[in-house]
């Protein structure tokens, strides 16, 4: 099912939609009613749309088919293994940022060509398992990390493929100055005007060749102008390299950070983005990488915690629920707003502030929230938690990590257990060898 958000369509017995609907009243993921799984499974959980990530994939895809291009999904959003088997067998690619996620996309079947290495930070040990791996293009953010990898490959006895990282000095629109990455001063990517000599390192050094040219400007954004400003920048850089005889650039990464709706925000406009691309990108006859997290899974997402408690103290009504901000952390970190509504059918009205067990004043899922009327017992479902939502999840206060749950049309599998507290003491040692040297 490749159309629309939350559309429904009759399938046998079962209604399916390519997402969240009330169902007889019910909220449902696809053919699955939410307290099913919560019945079942347990809460606090995460459960995870797969006709959803299926259909914000084919779009992007899709909309950037006038230009050579490969769509790399960004781990770091989401990093489940059911959720990247799935983006596997669609045919995209990983843009992995540590040891770990490298780990996990070799273990959903991802080949080195198929990954791209960035990361503001990477230890010589990540970088070498990068080259171990081949991958497609490690994206360099400092002159330091280039001789790193010019080292590393000679021991090797390969080239590493290598992508500059450029700051690109655009003002951009995020919701939250954490997620700005491309503008002045940022301590992401080389800064503009250094980039052509990090370039020149690169394609000089022996065992390090220059194939590609990346930015990333930041996340949730809807304004498109600074997308293209950016690449328009980079062209120019390529335009200079060119010029100065480095004729190995094939790869243009324009990053991630196309925003999604969390309240009543217009989607960015895909065609018209790469209607705006396509005169830059083409005529430098190089292919085009992209980096989506939020956009494949962020809309997906739904979290379901059960109301422990309803309480009124200080003129205030508060819902505590068995999620807080070790599960879903974007609201406190990030002031991020996510819808919550019940899973049963709404009714009557109250405001309160949905907060967590967590003993921190900051932990809440929403504050001074207008919602249906809800009371201890009720089952909620926070929305579009699939993006830096489990990923984010710790375990504070000593609280195991909630499982994950796939639907996929009228099934669900639990694709993540949930942890016991035997998970969260195994690798302390009671007994632990005293070193004097
Ligand atoms: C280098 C890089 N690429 C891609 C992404 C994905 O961004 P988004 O989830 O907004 O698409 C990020 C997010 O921080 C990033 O740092």
């Amino acid at each position: 099912m490749r159309s629309g958000g939350n559309e429904r369509g009759d399938v046998g017995e079962v209604v399916l939609t390519t997402g969240y609907a009330r169902v007889d009243g019910t909220l449902s993921c696809e053919g699955v009613p939410l307290d099913r799984i919560a019945g079942q499974v347990g809460t606090p959980t995460y459960v995870y749309s797969a006709a959803m990530v299926r259909d914000r994939y084919a779009r992007l895809d899709d909309a950037l088919a006038p230009l050579p291009h490969r769509v790399h999904y960004t781990l770091k959003a989401n990093s489940n293994a059911a959720i990247l088997r799935l983006l596997h067998e669609l045919g995209a690619g990983v843009d992995v940022v540590s040891g770990g996620e490298l780990f996990r996309a070799a273990r959903a079947g991802f080949r080195g060509a198929d990954i791209v290495f960035g990361g503001v930070g990477k230890s010589e040990v990540e970088l070498a398992a990068a080259l171990d791996a081949g991958v497609l293009l490690v994206n360099v953010e400092s002159e330091a990390e280039v001789r790193t990898l010019d080292r590393l490959a000679r021991a090797r006895g390969v080239v590493a493929p290598i992508g500059v990282r450029v700051n690109p000095e655009v003002t951009v629109d995020s919701s939250h100055r954490y997620i700005k990455t491309g503008e002045k001063g940022a301590k992401f990517g080389i800064p503009f005007d250094e980039v052509l000599a990090v370039a020149q390192l690169v394609s000089d050094l022996e065992h390090t060749t220059l194939i590609g040219l990346d930015m990333h400007i930041g996340s949730q954004l809807f304004r498109l102008d600074p997308y293209l400003d950016g690449v328009e920048r980079l062209v120019g850089l390529l335009r200079q390299i060119r010029g100065a005889g480095i004729e190995t650039v094939r790869y243009l990464d324009i990053g991630g950070g196309l925003g999604v709706s969390y309240d009543d925000e217009e989607s960015p406009d895909l065609r018209r983005f790469v209607h705006g691309l396509v005169p830059l990108v083409q005529p430098t006859g190089l292919t085009l990488l992209m980096e989506p997290g939020r956009f494949i899974v962020g809309n997906s997402g739904m979290l379901l915690t059960r109301v422990l408690y309803r309480k009124h103290s200080g003129g205030r009504d508060f819902l505590v629920t068995d999620a807080g901000m070790t599960e879903l952390i974007r609201p406190s970190h990030y002031d991020a707003y996510h819808r919550i509504e019940p899973v049963a059918s709404p009714t009557g009205s109250m405001k309160a502030d949905v907060v967590g067990p967590v003993c921190e004043s900051g932990d809440f899922l929403a504050l001074d929230r207008e919602m249906p009327e809800v009371n201890a017992g009720d089952l909620l479902a926070v929305h579009d938690v699939g993006a830096y939502g489990y990923v984010m999840a710790s375990n504070y206060n000593t609280r195991p990590r909630g499982a994950e749950v796939l639907v996929d049309g009228d099934r669900f599998a639990v694709v993540t257990a949930r942890e016991s507290y035997d998970d969260l003491v195994r690798l302390e040692l009671d007994h632990p060898e005293w070193r004097t040297s």
